[in-house]
């Protein structure tokens, strides 16, 4: 395969791989979908298989961009990827259409972007996480990857594998477009592992007609702690749209989970009209489905949900649960992707196993609330039998402009994985936080005991380059202060209408500047803002701001945030990962986290710096802090004969 940048030992799959025949839908996937109708939807029929005028155009010849790249003051025209294919919007459109400069980026300051610790091919464009899962010694990370390119396009299988989900090795490509169900794309997709230990990967092709089919593969050795060479079913597609679903809307199976009357369930996401959906098909064998009656979970003015995830977590113990436990210790979270706003948002609620539908906790819940208040999608999680715990990865874009991503040869990053557990404290809402191999990272640390930041003040903390760092830090306001502050409209604050890092009130915003230079030129403040209620209650509010990041105007310049809930004598605290041009911040444990992407043109290398401040104009406060500086994770191609 030329152009690869990966090692290229993928080879052609085995016999069973040749190409099967177009089958018709099965009679099964036709039945009942009168479930809908229960609900209200009343389904226009639509033919699946009318031809589509809208091809994939992903093709990303890396040379027909470089000359398209506006010269440095040409005002950006971003361009749309993706969605014209069938997927959600893969650009930063962001920028569009506010006549925004391209910065004069040169290799010095784009080649310091790349990070060090978090997940990224060598090169080229990468998105969603797929079919994460432990296997024979080995955590397995697959991903939808182009290689020819540093956009969206010609989307096929990136594979690594890791003994530790952070030190990641790169394994050639698991999977290539080379079947009329996925020659326009192997999409997302998720693995289940069945108890006589085989390993069943579901996936979304697009069709040689565009069409958005579900496709089985298996490994071609389960002795392989590897899993290098993967088996296409030879009867694929195994699953169709049914009646009344768009051919383009119908994506990314989620992990089967197991139920009483000896079945597999397996939830894909989809939409009517506006009204996003998630169909339930339940199968012996992984071959044939039947489609259920009714839908999973259904949210009118959602549109098309992608990557859906549906697990449970338990209400006391402290362990992951695998994806086929349910019972009264059991809540079962429902994440969707929503293609309209890019961001992922999950609920609390239980799975009734007698009617196949998920209740929400909260009947206002609505589409739920967000994994992440920054750039943070398509995620999925996985339940890790190695160490009893339920894991998270996302997909975190870049925020700057297309022209930049090509320029540096790739785009995107994965974060950090994220251990994920019910908040038995709230009972509301989830916590999530890095796994706990990421500490092997820290090397030095520095401790900061009670550091007084004055209102209106910047404290410099010296830990040297503040490039690749884990940060955890606690912050008291001044008990006094809180007393004397007059009770203001909470229901009026937010992170992007309050003026960000600037805007100053009694009792915020104060917290870290990361990413900054000596001179404060440029720097990114991740903050809380804190106000008092007109019940008296104080509402917290943990937010990043992006707005002085760079002096380049083509990134991202958003406020991100939300509030977090802050318990009765619990202190302020966060958690933060700073690596490069990513940083991951989580506040109160896990309860509201934020990644932002930075593209600092002077804050790099040796001239990056680590400040507090704080911005309130009564509280004073006190900060303690840990630091470390972190390690590489030496991400790299694997060598059979290498000591891992
Ligand atoms: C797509 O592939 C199927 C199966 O090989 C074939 O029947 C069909 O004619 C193809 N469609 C186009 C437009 O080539
Ligand atoms: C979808 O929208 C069309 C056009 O507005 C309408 O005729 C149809 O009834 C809608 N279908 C459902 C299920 O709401
Ligand atoms: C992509 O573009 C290259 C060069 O323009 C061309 O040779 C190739 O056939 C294209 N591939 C597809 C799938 O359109
Ligand atoms: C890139 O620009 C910076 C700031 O102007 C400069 O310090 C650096 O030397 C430049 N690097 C290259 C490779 O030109
Ligand atoms: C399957 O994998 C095992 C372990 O790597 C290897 O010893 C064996 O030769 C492989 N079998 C085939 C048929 O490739
Ligand atoms: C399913 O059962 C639950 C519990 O009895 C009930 O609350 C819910 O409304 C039912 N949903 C449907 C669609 O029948
Ligand atoms: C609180 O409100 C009172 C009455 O409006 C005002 O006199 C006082 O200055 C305010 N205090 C602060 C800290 O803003
Ligand atoms: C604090 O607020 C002032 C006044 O709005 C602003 O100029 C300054 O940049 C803010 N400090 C930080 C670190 O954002």
């Amino acid at each position: 395969m030329e152009g690869c940048t990966l090692p290229c030992s993928y080879s052609p799959l085995p016999a069973e791989s040749t190409p099967a025949r177009h089958r018709p839908p099965k009679k099964a996937t036709l039945m009942a979908f009168s479930g809908l109708l229960m609900l209200g939807l009343v389904l226009a029929i639509i033919n699946g298989y009318r031809d589509s005028d809208v091809r994939a155009n992903g093709n990303a010849s890396l040379d027909k961009l470089k000359s398209s790249m506006p010269l440095p003051s040409e005002p950006l025209q971003p361009v749309s990827r993706g969605a014209s294919a069938g997927v959600s919007e893969k650009s930063n459109l962001v920028l569009a259409g506010v006549n925004v400069m391209s910065f004069p980026w040169n290799n010095t300051m784009l080649s310091w972007q790349r990070t060090a610790y978090h997940f990224q091919p060598e090169k080229n464009w990468m998105n969603d996480p797929n079919g994460p899962m432990f296997y024979k010694g080995w955590y397995h990370f697959f991903y939808q990857y182009n290689p020819n390119g540093a956009v969206w396009g010609d989307i096929v299988w990136g594979h690594a594998v890791s003994k530790d989900l952070i030190h990641w090795l790169h394994l050639p490509l698991a999977m290539v477009a080379d079947e009329w169900y996925d020659i326009n794309g192997v999409w997302t997709g998720s693995a289940t592992l069945l108890p006589d230990g085989q390993v069943i990967m579901l996936y979304t092709g697009s069709t040689n007609e565009s069409v958005q089919v579900q496709n089985l593969a298996y490994p071609a050795n389960l002795s392989d702690p590897l899993l290098i060479n993967w088996v296409k079913y030879s009867r694929n597609p195994v699953l169709l749209p049914p009646p009344g679903i768009d051919f383009k809307d119908f994506r990314d199976p989620t992990t089967a989970w197991y139920t009483s009357d000896g079945r597999w369930h397996i939830a894909i996401g989809s939409k009517v009209n506006t009204t996003g959906i998630t169909l339930v098909y339940h199968t012996k064998d992984f071959k044939s489905f039947e489609l259920l009656n009714g839908v999973l979970h259904a949210v009118t003015a959602t549109g098309m949900w992608e990557c859906v995830d549906f697990y449970p977590v338990s209400k006391n113990g402290e362990q992951g649960l695998d994806t086929s436990v349910n019972g009264a210790e059991v809540k079962h979270v429902f994440k969707t992707s929503l293609d309209i706003d890019k961001h992922d948002y999950y609920a609390l609620g239980t799975y009734e196993k007698a009617n196949g539908t998920w209740v929400p906790d909260d009947p206002k819940i609505g589409i739920g609330i967000r994994y992440d208040y920054g750039i943070f999608y398509a995620s999925k999680t996985f339940y890790d039998v190695h160490k009893g715990r339920r894991v998270l990865w996302g997909w975190i874009g870049e925020s700057d402009s297309e022209n930049a991503d090509v320029q540096k040869g790739w785009a995107s990053v994965q974060s950090i994985p994220r251990t994920v557990l019910l908040d038995k404290k709230t009972g509301t809402n989830l916590l999530q936080w890095p796994v706990e191999e990421v500490d092997s990272l820290r090397l030095s640390s520095k401790e900061f005991d009670k550091v007084e930041v004055r209102p209106g003040s910047v404290v410099p903390l010296d830990v040297e380059t503040a490039t690749q760092l884990d940060i955890v830090a606690e912050f008291e306001l001044d008990k006094e202060a809180l007393e004397r502050t007059n009770q203001t409209n909470v229901e009026s604050i937010s992170c992007s209408t309050s003026g960000g890092a600037a805007g100053r009130a009694a009792l915020g915003p104060f917290g870290l500047l990361v990413l900054a230079d000596d001179s404060l030129f440029e720097y990114t403040p991740v903050y809380f803002y804190v106000a008092k209620g007109a019940d008296g209650n104080l509402k917290t509010f943990f937010c990043v701001d992006q707005s002085r990041s760079s002096e380049a105007s083509d990134v991202n310049k958003q406020v991100y945030g939300s509030s977090v809930p802050v318990l009765k004598d619990e202190k302020l605290s966060v958690r933060l990962l700073v690596d490069h041009s990513i940083v991951e911040s989580f506040a109160q444990g896990g309860r509201t986290c934020i990644t932002s992407r930075v593209y600092p043109t002077k804050a790099i290398y040796g001239a990056t710096r680590l400040f507090l401040f704080n911005n309130a104009t009564e509280a004073a406060l006190t900060c303690s802090l840990k630091i470390w500086q972190m390690n590489s994770a030496f991400i790299r191609p694997f060598h059979p004969d290498q000591d891992t």
